[in-house]
């Protein structure tokens, strides 16, 4: 089953409720929340308060992607606010295992996430402790950049370390996501599509949705 996760980083900012809303009745699986800093990634969004405010104009899983440094003081906070699942980045967590565990304790699905520089193995020491691994198809920070087809070899190693230990692990797959570049991550063993502008910049979202799940 393939999973699409519309990312309201490129959704009207100005009516985050509603937008959320429009991604449930399109046919949403989750709604994919860029969280950035200004020091893991140049921009800053939004904190918890965003997921706290959109929470009530859905039942859908809230998908936090945590783009910060330290991502281990944002675990309570999220949880609070009502995240369903949370992130965060190999390359910010000096104590990954520690991390990952604080999130699963908090009763929160626990992903890793891979920059596209960072080799496949790096997910290896805790892929048994982790609900997803999120594997980046741009560098993160901004919405709207290109795919980057080299991602596609660590699609694949992922994929093979987890049939190999048979392991429920999902994949995500972030970044210059489209109906073509979807299909290319999901024969690789891609199994969560987050979307953004393949998703808002058309009027017919149900339309863009089922487009990127393949149908
Ligand atoms: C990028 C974010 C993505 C972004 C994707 O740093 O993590 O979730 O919103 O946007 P598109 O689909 O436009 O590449
Ligand atoms: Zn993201």
């Amino acid at each position: 089953m393939i999973k699409v996760a519309p990312s309201i980083l490129a959704g009207d900012f100005s009516r985050m409720g509603e937008t959320v809303q429009a991604c449930d009745n399109a046919g949403a699986d989750w709604i994919h929340v860029d969280v950035m800093d200004g020091q893991f990634v140049p921009p800053i969004t939004f904190g918890h308060q965003m997921v706290e405010a959109i929470r009530p104009y859905t039942d859908l899983p809230l998908d936090v992607h945590l783009m910060v440094e330290q991502p281990e003081k944002q675990i309570a906070f999220f949880q609070q606010a009502g995240a369903d699942c949370l992130s965060v980045h190999v390359e910010a967590s000096a104590h990954l295992h520690r991390t990952v565990a604080a999130i699963k304790e908090a009763g929160m699905k626990a992903g890793i996430v891979l920059n596209p520089g960072t080799p496949a193995y790096a997910a290896e020491p805790v892929l048994a402790d982790v609900d997803y691994v999120l594997q980046m198809t741009v560098n993160p920070g901004f919405g709207g950049q290109s795919f980057i087809p080299g991602a596609l070899a660590n699609i694949k190693k992922l994929r093979a370390m987890i049939d190999e230990r048979q392991l429920p692990v999902d994949i995500q797959v972030d970044g210059g996501i489209n109906p073509t570049t979807a299909q290319q991550c999901v024969q690789a063993g891609a199994t969560i599509l987050v979307a953004g502008s393949a998703v808002f910049k058309e009027a017919d979202l149900a339309k863009a949705i089922a487009q990127i799940r393949g149908q």
